[in-house]
This record gives structure tokens, sequence and C-alpha cells, in this order.
């Protein structure tokens, strides 16, 4: 590929300006440490939406263990939408779940979660009404987070959906924040305002994970001009992003019906390669060997999990839709990860010279989706790269 390098100065200026834009700070408490890395879990809502019940959660946990996904690093299990219907509350305000979907209740829902050794994410919204119209937090923040930490949860969710008038977006998630704070139990914080109202200036001081953009998809349904649009868009806010407060550009939607295999090992790739939390949002129950194989790739997944937990950047743009990206990993030999992106519908020939991504030696080489430890290569790698695909390496001096 005649690789066309973007000026460091301009990335330079770009990147200044951001920071100036951005007061990072990291959220206070317990729930400081949770995030030190993306978090990592499983999500029913690309799949299943509101078509779950206690018995689907108990089989999904079942099966994110059976899978290798917890060993994998998996480890929330995030439910969704639909738990309280509106007005579903005690004469004291309490949350009372939906009693068809959740008959023994969520406390032994969760206990079951934990019992797998996994931690139990739950869903609320800082309106009075979800985005499925169930019951949110507004005005009950700290007795709802109270509730929350009683039922044992480790994680809290909150939607946009029916946001109350005259607060800011900032203004409604600090109350959830407090309230959390509140109840002393360390529980990780995702900001779900899909990018509204400049989520990247103020989420990372409120939260472990913030969305950084729209759905990337409908339940059931995977499509994949939607997750190039997210993850284009998260692109220019993950530099924001960082320990503790990670930039999500949504759920995978590898496993999903909509996209083939080829497009689920981009999408896997271009997360891991955004520092991105990791969300599986497939019906794990139904995975195939393929899905389950691209979402356990731990090459991959140490990639997205690196310590340095810094976001990679485009660092070569050749004919349109040809790409190169890096990501700096931490390690002796100034390891990096490398996407060799082709986002054309036809297959492409890419090389990528080292000199012109500032290597100016030969490196090791090793393949991250063939799992292969390629030797030394000196100058420039060749290879060819599918319509929508990617290759993925790892380099080290
Ligand atoms: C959206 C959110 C999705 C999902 C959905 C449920 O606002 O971005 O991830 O949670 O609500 O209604």
């Amino acid at each position: 590929m005649p690789g066309r390098a973007i000026p460091a100065s301009c990335l330079l200026l770009f990147a200044a300006s951001l920071f100036s834009a951005v007061a990072i700070a990291q959220p206070a408490g317990g729930s400081r440490m949770l995030a030190a890395t993306p978090p990592m879990g499983w999500a029913n809502w690309n799949s299943l939406g509101c078509n779950y019940d206690e018995e689907t959660i108990r089989a999904i946990a079942d099966r994110m263990v059976s899978s290798g996904m917890k060993a994998a690093g998996y480890s929330y299990l995030i439910v969704q939408e639909c738990i309280v219907p509106t007005g579903h509350r005690a004469p004291d305000g309490t949350l009372q779940p939906d009693p068809k979907k959740f008959p023994h209740g969520i406390p032994a829902l969760v206990a079951y979660i934990h019992q797998k050794g996994l931690k139990a994410g739950i869903y609320t919204d800082v309106g009075t009404k979800t985005c499925a119209g169930y019951e949110g937090s507004f005005k009950h923040e700290q007795q709802d987070a109270r509730t929350f930490a009683a039922w044992g949860i480790d994680l809290i969710e909150e939607d946009f959906c029916d946001k109350p008038k005259g607060f800011t977006a900032a203004q409604l998630y600090a109350r959830m924040r407090t309230a959390i704070d509140g109840t002393g139990r360390p529980m990780l914080f995702y900001i779900c305002n899909w990018g509204n109202e400049r989520t990247w200036t103020w989420a990372p001081r409120l939260g472990n994970a913030w969305r950084s953009t729209g759905d990337v998809g409908d339940p059931g349904r995977a499509e994949w001009n939607r997750i190039l649009g997210n993850f284009d868009q998260n692109s220019l806010h993950a530099a924001s992003g960082g320990r503790n407060h990670w930039s999500d550009p949504d759920m995978l939607e590898v496993g999903v019906p909509g996209i083939d295999a080829v497009e689920e090992r981009s999408l896997f790739s271009l997360w891991a390669m955004s520092a991105a939390p990791l969300w599986a949002g497939n019906d794990l129950v139904k995975m195939t060997p393929e899905t389950q194989e691209i979402l356990t790739n731990r090459d991959v997944i140490a990639v997205d999990q690196d310590s340095l937990g810094q976001p990679g950047t485009l660092v070569l743009q050749g004919p349109v839709g040809i790409q190169v990206w890096a990501r700096a990993l931490a390690g002796t030999g100034s390891p990096q990860a490398l996407l060799l992106f082709n986002r054309t519908s036809e297959p492409a020939k890419m090389s990528v010279r080292w000199e012109d991504i500032g290597i100016y030696h030969a490196v090791r080489v090793r393949d991250l989706w063939s799992h292969q430890d390629l030797g030394l290569i000196p100058e420039e790698y060749s290879t060819s790269v599918p319509a929508h695909g990617v290759v993925m390496l790892r380099v080290s001096r």
C-alpha cells in the first residue's frame, strides 16, 4: 500500500485540544479500582431484548462458564431493560421487579451469578422511564442505588431515555454517582447516554465506562455500517478514556445475525484496538464454535486489556478504505498492535513499511488471528486482507 502518514504535528494539536477540553479525574470511593482495564462481560439487549427471564439468565451464566468466556475474562453478566414495570414500587418506594420474569427475586438470581464466579450488572435510567417504558430512577437515585447494593449488584448501567427537563446529562449522572458512593458498595458505573451532550467532557470523571455513540444495532440484528459508524465516532473520543473511565462504542455484535465471520473478527479487533469495554451481546446458549473462538481469542483480548490502556490511532491511510491502525502496548521492546483494515468490499493487497509508522529496525511479528509467530521481519510486511477484513499483528523488537 502506498502509505500516507498523518503528520505528527496535526495529531499533537488535535490531542492537545482534546485534553484541554477534558478535566479527567477518576470516580471517587470504592468504585475507583473497578476498571483498571476495560470491563468485559455479557448483556442481553443486543440479542434477546426484553425476551428473557431468570431461567434465561441462569442458562447464560452457566454458558459463560462452560464456553470459556469467563476464563477469557468476561466477568459481568448485565441484565438490561424490562426489570421493574412502571410504577412498581413498594409504598416506601422500593423497586419491585416483575414477578413473572423473576419469580425467585433478583437477590436469588444475583446469588446464582455470584456462585458461578461472575459479577451481576443491572440497568436503570436517568428518567422516570427506561427506553422500553419500565421504571427509571429519577428522584429515586439514592434509594435505588441502596436497593441495588442490597441485592448484591456489582455494576449499574444507567440509560438516557425520558430525560427530565431542566437538567444537563452531567447533572443527572452525577446524582447516580453520588448515590452509588453513598451505598459504600463498589459498583461499576456504566453511563449510557449515547455520546449526547459531549459525554467525553464530563463522563470520564463520573463513570467507569461511558458510551460515546448511539446504539450499534437493534436487538437480534447486526449491521456492518452501524458498526463502522460507532467505531469511527468512538475513535474521536477514545483518548478521553483510560484507566477506570473507558470510552465505549457499545456492545459487541459478534454472534448476532447480520454480519459474517470476517466482519465479526474485524469488529472484535477494532474494539480491542480502541481499548473498548468488551460486552458480548449474542445469545450464548446458541453460540456457534466459530463465534466462541472469536470471542475468546486471547491474543486479541490481551491487546484490549493491555495495561497501558492507550487506545490506538490511525497511522496510515492508503486508497479509500485501506487503513492501518496502531496501538502502543506495555512491555519491553516497544510492542505495538497493528491492524491492517480493509473497509472496501473487495479483497486488498496491503503492505506496511515499518519506517512509515516510525519503526526503524526489524521487528518480531505475531499474527493474532492465526496465532502464528512470523519471525523477525526486517522492513515491510505484505499480505492480502479480505473485504471488510483485518489482519491483526503484534510487533516488538
Ligand atoms: C439504549 C441503549 C441500549 C439498550 C437499550 C435498552 O438506550 O443504548 O444499549 O440498553 O437502550 O432499551
